[in-house]
């Protein structure tokens, strides 16, 4: 259960997202999508219930603890890349890795082999503001990715881009995914990329009333991570 104040945002809600999954989770606006996403990426607590990443319970991690956990496991893309505007495309996707604690030169080396994996070789100098709208989300897409987390987050990735844009960035979740064997969550309004993903969560009124498709058969993966809202 999530409740803000006197508003009950999220039900009972019971899930287990496998390791290598593409899971959208679709809704009407209010419903509880961004609330879901924040509490499955760690960003927010609920208030009965339980996140476990295989057999870490989350929610029970001190706030440091927490930080360096989301740091390493964790990437998140918004709506708005959010990248910092007065960094360069380098710089930005450089500092997941150096707030892990990593050397400069690691870093750089890390976010140059990524930018470069997404095309923006050619970018990397270039501020947000000096980007397009497709480029700005590859290079959010890119620091999510740097510090190869299992599991990555993304709340309305393509809502800013025009088709083409949404389409490339779309591909590219699942080139990853064939690349890198990441998990992706993405909360979308586009039903293109709903029906394009392993399995779609229905959410309306703060549950999850149905769910196509079938998770990935195969052997049980290490550590999936599970959702039990009371
Ligand atoms: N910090 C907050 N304080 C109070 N109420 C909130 C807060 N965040 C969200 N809500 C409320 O919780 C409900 C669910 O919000 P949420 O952002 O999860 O919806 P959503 O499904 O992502 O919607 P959208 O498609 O418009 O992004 C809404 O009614 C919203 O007004
Ligand atoms: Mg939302």
């Amino acid at each position: 259960m999530k409740n803000f104040g006197t508003l009950n945002v999220l039900k009972g809600i019971t899930l287990t997202i496998e390791k290598g999954e593409v899971v959208s989770i679709v809704g009407p606006s209010g419903a509880g999508k961004t609330t879901l996403l924040q509490i499955l990426g760690t960003l927010d607590k609920p208030d009965m219930g339980a996140v476990f990443y295989g057999d870490v319970n989350v929610n029970e991690l001190k706030e440091k603890e927490l930080a360096a956990f989301r740091n390493k496991n964790i990437g998140f893309v918004f709506q708005f890349h959010q990248l910092l505007p007065e960094f360069t495309a380098l710089e930005n996707v450089m500092l997941p890795t150096l707030i892990g604690s990593a050397r400069p030169s690691d870093a750089e080396k890390k976010a140059k082999d990524i930018l470069n994996f997404l095309g923006l070789s050619d970018r990397i100098s270039h501020k947000p503001a000096e980007l397009s709208g497709g480029e700005k989300q590859r290079v959010a897409v890119a620091r999510a990715l740097v510090n190869q987390p299992e599991v990555i987050f993304a709340d309305e990735p393509s809502g800013s881009l025009d088709t083409k844009n949404k389409e490339e960035l779309h591909q590219l979740f699942f080139d990853l995914r064939a690349e890198f064997h990441q998990t992706f969550v993405i909360v979308t309004h586009d039903e293109d990329l709903a029906r394009l993903t392993d399995r779609t969560l229905y959410m309306t009124d703060g549950a999850v009333e149905i769910s196509r498709g079938r998770r990935i058969k195969g052997k049980k993966p290490a550590a999936p991570v599970q959702l039990s809202l009371f």
